[in-house]
C-alpha cells in the first residue's frame, strides 16, 4: 500500500468567499481575511491535459476491493487519489464506507418512482455517515500531533469522533445539547472514552462555545467546518457512482442540518464531472424538517442571498440546527446541480421512517426526511415519473430506538400540536402485544394479524 503524493492529490486551501489561498488553516478553519469557510481544491484537475486518467482511476479503485490492506479496505481511503494527501502512518481507519445501496420496493410503489434506491450510510462503523469524514479529519489531527480533538454535536459527530480519537490515541471533548440527543448516540461517546459535556443550550449554542474554546486551547476542531471532514464525506458519492457503474441517477436526495454532508456530496459530483468520471450531474436536493428549516427559507424566501438563523425544533434531533455553518457551500452545489429544497413536517418524517422500515431498512428520523421530501418533490413535479432517485440514509435505526418505539406504540405525538394530523399514521404502527404465556394467545394474535394484513 502506498499513499505517496501524486500529481492528482496536490491540493490547496481556498476561501469560498474571497478566494484567498492560505498555506494553512487557523484553529477555527475560517479565512483569516474575511471569516468565511475554507475548502480544498486540486489545481491539477482543471489543467489541460488533466492530471488524472478517469479510466485508470476507476480500475485502480476497483482493484483495491480485493486487497487485504487496511486502507484499501476502507471505503474512504480506497479513493485516496480523490483526496488531499495524508501520509499512511497517520491514517486512522475503522474500514468505514463500503455501505450498501438498497432497492426500496414498497417505497417505490408508494411514490410511483420505480427506480428508487437508498445508500445506507448508517451501515458505517459507528452507524452514521459521519465516519467517512471523521476517518480523514481525525487522521489530519493525528498528523498535526494534536493531543485533544473536539466537536459540538447533535450526537452522531460526537459518537464518530470519540471512536476515531480512541483508535488514534487522542483525547476527545464532546459538547452536546443537554436532553436533546438520543441515548444511543450519547452512550457511544461515553463508551469510546470521550469527555462528554452536556451543555444547557442547543446545538448552535454548543458551536458558539466550541469556536471560542479552539481559539484559546490547542484542541483540534472536528466539526464539518473542518475541510478534511468534507473531503472524506465526498467518498460516499464516489462509492455510489461506482455502485451504479458510473451511470448517474437523475436525483440524489439528502437531509440538511449543518449542511456539511450536502456540500460534500455536491463537491464530489462536481469534481467527478471535472475529472470526466461522470458525464452528467444528478440533481442534488436537500430536505429539512419544517421546525429546523433555515436553509429552506433562505432559498425560497431570500433566493439564497442571506440565511436567517432560527431557534430550531424537531424530533429528528440530528438535524435540530438553526444556524447551519455550511449553508453557502450547500447553496453553491444546489445551484450547480439544479437541485431543489423542501421542508417536511414531523408527521411526514415519522410516516416516512416507518415506510422505509417496512422495506426492511431501518434508519433514524433525520434520514427519513429524504423519503418524505421525495413525496413532495413528486407532487410538485420536480421529480418526474420514470426518473431514478437515490436517497442518502444518514443514520441507523438503532441510533434512536426511543422515537421508533413511541411511534409504534402511538405515543409519539400525544399532547403535541400534531396529534390530530398524526392519526393518519395509524396504519403504519405496529405496537408490540403483551400476551399471557400460552400457545392459544399467540395463535389468536397470529390469526388476527393475518386477517389484518
Ligand atoms: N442525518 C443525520 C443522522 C445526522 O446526524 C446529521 C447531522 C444530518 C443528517 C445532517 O447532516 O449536518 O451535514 O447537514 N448531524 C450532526 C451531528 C450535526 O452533530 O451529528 P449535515
Amino acid at each position: 500500500m502506498s499513499t505517496t503524493q501524486t500529481a492528482e492529490t496536490v491540493s490547496r486551501l481556498r476561501c469560498i468567499a474571497c478566494a484567498a489561498t492560505p498555506d494553512s488553516a487557523a484553529q477555527d478553519f475560517r479565512c483569516t481575511l474575511c471569516g468565511d469557510l475554507l475548502e480544498f481544491f486540486f489545481p491539477g484537475w482543471t489543467s489541460t491535459p488533466p492530471a488524472a486518467d478517469p479510466a485508470a482511476l476507476k480500475s485502480l479503485w476497483l482493484s483495491r476491493c480485493t486487497s487485504r490492506d487496511a486502507l484499501d479496505q476502507s471505503g474512504v481511503w480506497r479513493f485516496r487519489e480523490f483526496l488531499p494527501h495524508i501520509p499512511a502512518e497517520h491514517a486512522i481507519t475503522l474500514r468505514e464506507g463500503n455501505t450498501p445501496l438498497y432497492r426500496l420496493p414498497r417505497c417505490a410503489r408508494a411514490t410511483g418512482i420505480e427506480n428508487l434506491q437508498a445508500k445506507h450510510q448508517g451501515m458505517n462503523p459507528t452507524a452514521s455517515f459521519k465516519d467517512t469524514g471523521m476517518t480523514f479529519a481525525a487522521s489530519s489531527a493525528h498528523q498535526g500531533k494534536f493531543k485533544w480533538v473536539a466537536c459540538a454535536s447533535t450526537g452522531n459527530t460526537s459518537a464518530s469522533m470519540a471512536a476515531y480519537a480512541a483508535r488514534g490515541n487522542m483525547h476527545s471533548l464532546v459538547l452536546i445539547p443537554e436532553g436533546k440527543i438520543s441515548w444511543g448516540k450519547l452512550s457511544q461517546s461515553l463508551d469510546y472514552g470521550a469527555l462528554t459535556c452536556q451543555l444547557r443550550t442547543d446545538f448552535d449554542g454548543c458551536v458558539r462555545i466550541l469556536n471560542e474554546l479552539v481559539r484559546q486551547k490547542p484542541v483540534y476542531l472536528l466539526n464539518s467546518v473542518n475541510p478534511y471532514r468534507i473531503e472524506g464525506q465526498k467518498t460516499a458519492a464516489i462509492e455510489l457512482l461506482e455502485q451504479l457503474a458510473w451511470e448517474p441517477p437523475d436525483h440524489i436526495i439528502v437531509p440538511g442540518g449543518n449542511l456539511g454532508n450536502s456540500s460534500a456530496i455536491g463537491k464530489a459530483l462536481l469534481e467527478m464531472r471535472d475529472l470526466k468520471l461522470i458525464w452528467r450531474l444528478p440533481k442534488l436536493s436537500i430536505i429539512q424538517a419544517q421546525g429546523a428549516n433555515p436553509f429552506y427559507r433562505s432559498v425560497r424566501e431570500f433566493g439564497g442571498k442571506k440565511l436567517e438563523a432560527m431557534t430550531a425544533d424537531t424530533m429528528a434531533t440530528a438535524i435540530r440546527i438553526g444556524n447551519p455553518a455550511s449553508w453557502k457551500k450547500a447553496l453553491r452545489v444546489l445551484q450547480a446541480t439544479g437541485g431543489e429544497v423542501e421542508q417536511v413536517t414531523e408527521v411526514e418524517i415519522a410516516a416516512a421512517k416507518a415506510e422505509i422500515g417496512a422495506d426492511g431498512i431501518g434508519c433514524e428520523p433525520a434520514s427519513a426526511v429524504t423519503l418524505a421530501g421525495l413525496k413532495k418533490l413528486r407532487r410538485s413535479g420536480f421529480v418526474k415519473l420514470g426518473e431514478s432517485v437515490v436517497l442518502i440514509l444518514t443514520g441507523h435505526l438503532l441510533k434512536d430506538p426511543d422515537f421508533t418505539i413511541k411511534f409504534h406504540r402511538g405515543d409519539l405525538f400525544t399532547g403535541t400540536p400534531q396529534e390530530t394530523e398524526a392519526a393518519q399514521t395509524k396504519p403504519l404502527q405496529r405496537a408490540p402485544v403483551v400476551l399471557d404465556a400460552n400457545l392459544g394467545a399467540v395463535i389468536a394474535a397470529l390469526d388476527a394479524a393475518e386477517r389484518n394484513s
